[in-house]
């Protein structure tokens, strides 16, 4: 366990690029931080560990100069170890792989934190709280899924139950739970409610927005924040 002055359990929105223009990405990162996102969750998919592709760390690479705030690449993919190393040098600030992706997920989160990034580790909904007991002082983040993963856009699956275990697991530790899938100003107060800081939002952001006609993404932040305040 480390101290991380940066650390706080803030509620936190990271708009999923997968809900961007794939053309315009650069763009689309720059419009939605200057509408009030936190981080930038980049969904990574192999078309194998997940029944879809979207890219690789060559595009990690070349969209990391146009985000200002926390780059969070979720890796959908099986094998992992083969690709930290070219996802870490592409400049992500948090490499998460999944629990289910392999038999060593422990040597997957050492080898994230060699390769000088923080660590997390991702949970399937079909995945209990307890498989990851053993390997919190090597996470800095946990993601609780709450659609099965591949796609954007589906349908919330309640981890409420989940989450309050995972939060009473961490205590004191400066570990993030993050919750991917069908976030909305419907269904995120209560996972902030069961002790989630950081969201991951792609359809809730990017809808009725665009590069040239920003303003709605912001709105589209606001409203899920005020939804978990209230
Ligand atoms: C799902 C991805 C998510 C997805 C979330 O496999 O990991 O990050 O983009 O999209 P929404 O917010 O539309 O459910
Ligand atoms: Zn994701």
């Amino acid at each position: 366990m480390t101290f991380d002055p940066k650390f706080d359990r803030s509620v936190k929105i990271a708009p999923s690029i997968l809900s961007a223009d794939f053309a315009n990405f650069g763009a689309e990162i720059e419009a939605v931080e200057a509408q009030g996102a936190d981080w930038i969750h980049v969904d990574v998919m192999d078309g194998h560990f997940v029944p879809n592709i979207t890219f690789g760390a060559t595009t990690c690479a070349a969209i990391r100069p146009h985000i200002k705030t926390v780059m969070d690449v979720h890796l959908m993919v099986a094998p992992v170890d083969p690709y930290i190393d070219a996802f870490a040098e592409a400049g992500a600030d948090f490499i998460t792989a999944h629990v289910e992706a392999g038999p060593h997920i422990h040597r997957t989160l050492q080898a994230i934190r060699g390769a000088g990034a923080k660590a997390g580790v991702a949970l399937n909904p079909g995945t209990p709280a307890d498989s990851i007991t053993e390997l919190l002082d090597l996470v800095d983040l946990v993601c609780v899924m709450t659609v099965n993963p591949g796609f954007g856009g589906q349908a919330f699956i309640d981890m409420s139950n989940k989450v309050r275990r995972l939060r009473e697991m961490i205590g004191d530790r400066p570990i993030h739970i993050e919750i991917d899938g069908g976030m909305a100003p419907a269904t995120a107060p209560l996972m902030v409610e069961a002790g989630a800081d950081v969201l991951v939002a792609g359809s809730a952001v990017f809808k009725g927005g665009s590069v040239q006609d920003p303003a709605p993404y912001g709105e589209n932040i606001r409203a899920i924040k005020a939804a978990c305040a209230g």
